[in-house]
């Protein structure tokens, strides 16, 4: 029997992008359908998720959602079904998911998230006749509110479904204060300790965690780690009261779009075998970039520029780095000080340096193509995805042990190396000394060409596929499924 699961997200790729979110919510239908699940995506209307429906078709109607007007409309995503939520007065805005343009949230995100999660709760609650749902599958705070009105209050002749909350980042909770509660259309008893209150004002995220009958996080380590006040933002009691309710299933890539071999992105293709062909590859991302054409190492970064990424202790490195030979390309936007600093560092090691602020998709598979090493000095990465890209690429990740970095880099120590199975460098702690030293190691190893070589095919060996993951998700449907029966 098909299981069929209502997703539940903010973003999904090729639609809407900000993060590795959406690559995992964009994965996941193809990733659990050999499996027996039917994966229908659930996604605000936003401009490109209207573009890309064709004539779309009101399946049902709210008068009033949160105090607007909305339809529910379908599609296809990728071959698989898709729902949006098409409410112009939250949804039709230029610009970014979350945040205006000068980079404020959005002043109204809880209402817009909470009618998302309203809507998602009745559908995936078997509201709408036609659309039957088996489970929810909700993703990190935007989504989180579905499976506190399934909980409280669930729709008018619906049916009662299990549900996953998956907690893709911690650090975004969705917070805000006791005065939205009577907007949000909760009974009065939803406002409890174990219901949406949080610390005097609503948790999104809090609310769904407490509401879910399974939470997962994208990575064993960080199943962990979310444990403890470190890594738990606040929330680490809860997760530590429901543990028996939580794990960690590491995300996959998407081997068709992430694949050297026909990567149209890049100026050469190659394979384990033909790694020699790379250097075509570096020749031109170095003209890319401004750097001057070198046989020594090239460490490339592609990520947002924030303090979990460990980025201002990258900034500290810079000169290091540059002292040992390297040279450095990077590929990232965020914090505004932050983009600045990387352009003055450019300014700095002229042909050594080369900086671009901005978001590149096709930029950052032709970085994994033509790099030797990528940078990932986390302060705490739930999965990470980049480092993926690199194993998949033949571009040895140098990660922080953290997370997913901890449970997807084997580090080349000696045993390791000798034993033909490392595919990067961990070090522990982000700070100076740690990533330096790292840098360091990985300059060492470059050089050791046949040790180099090896490390980079063992990555590429590596299984990323969705394969097993999609089938963890699957299996875990099933048996919420059964425990509800
Ligand atoms: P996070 O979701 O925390 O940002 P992940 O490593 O899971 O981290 O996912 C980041 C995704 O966004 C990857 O697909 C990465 O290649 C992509 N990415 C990040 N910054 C950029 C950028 N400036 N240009 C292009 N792609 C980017
Ligand atoms: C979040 C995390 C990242 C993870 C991604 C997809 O953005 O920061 O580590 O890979 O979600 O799960």
């Amino acid at each position: 029997m098909t299981i069929r699961v209502l997703s539940v997200a903010s973003e999904a790729v090729p639609l809407v992008k900000t993060g590795g979110l959406a690559d995992v919510a964009g994965a996941l239908p193809a990733a659990v359908a050999p499996h027996g699940v039917e994966m229908t995506t659930f996604l605000p209307g936003y401009p490109a998720v209207m573009k890309a429906l064709s004539r779309p078709r009101a399946l049902h109607t709210w008068d009033n959602l949160l105090g607007e007007k909305a339809r529910l409309v379908g599609g296809k995503i990728d071959g698989h079904p898709l729902l949006a939520l098409d409410a112009p007065a939250f949804f039709q805005r230029d610009g970014n998911p979350y945040v205006d343009s000068s980079g404020r949230d959005w002043a109204d995100n809880w209402r817009r998230f909470a009618a998302f999660g309203r809507a998602a709760a009745d559908v995936g609650g078997c509201m709408v006749k036609g659309r039957e749902f088996d489970l929810v599958h909700a993703h990190d705070w935007q989504a989180a509110m579905a499976l506190a009105y399934l909980r409280f209050s669930p729709p008018d002749g619906g049916k009662r479904v299990p549900s996953v909350m998956t907690i893709h980042n911690m650090a975004f909770q969705g917070h805000y204060g006791a005065d939205v509660f009577p907007a949000l259309g909760l009974p009065p008893h939803a406002w409890a300790m174990d219901g949406v209150e949080y610390h005097g004002g609503v948790g999104f995220l809090k609310a769904g965690l407490e509401a879910a009958s399974m939470i997962t996080t994208v990575s064993p380590t960080y199943a962990r780690e979310i444990r403890t006040a470190q890594f738990g933002m606040g929330l680490e009691g809860l997760i530590v009261s429901r543990a028996d309710r939580v794990i960690g299933i590491v995300n996959g890539i998407d081997t068709v779009q992430w694949n050297p071999a026909t990567d149209i992105q890049l100026p050469q293709a190659y394979g384990q075998l033909s790694l020699g062909k790379r250097v075509a590859n570096k020749r031109a991302l170095e003209a890319e970039f401004g750097l001057e054409a070198s046989d020594g190492p090239l460490f490339i970064a592609v990520t947002r520029l924030t303090w979990q990424k460990g980025i201002d202790v990258l900034l500290e490195c810079i000169d290091h780095l540059v002292g040992t030979g390297g040279r450095l390309a990077l590929l990232g936007s965020g914090d505004k000080a932050m983009e600045n600093a990387f352009d003055a560092a450019a300014m700095r090691h002229p042909g050594k340096v080369g900086v671009r602020i901005g978001y590149d998709e096709g930029l950052s598979h032709r970085m994994q193509g033509g790099g030797d090493a990528i940078l990932v000095p986390s302060r705490f990465e739930p999965c990470g995805l980049t480092q993926l890209y690199g194993l998949a690429y033949g571009c040895v990740p140098v990660v922080a042990r953290t997370g997913g970095l901890a449970d997807t880099v084997i580090d080349a120590n000696l045993a390791a190396v000798m034993g033909g199975v490392a595919t990067g460098v961990q070090f522990d702690g982000v700070n100076y000394a740690s990533l330096a030293d790292a840098i360091s190691r990985t300059v060492t190893l470059y050089w050791q060409r046949d040790t180099w070589r090896a490390m980079q095919r063992a990555g590429m060996k590596t299984d990323f596929s969705w394969n097993r993951s999609g089938r963890a998700y699957a299996d875990l449907y099933a048996a919420l499924i059964a425990e509800d029966q």
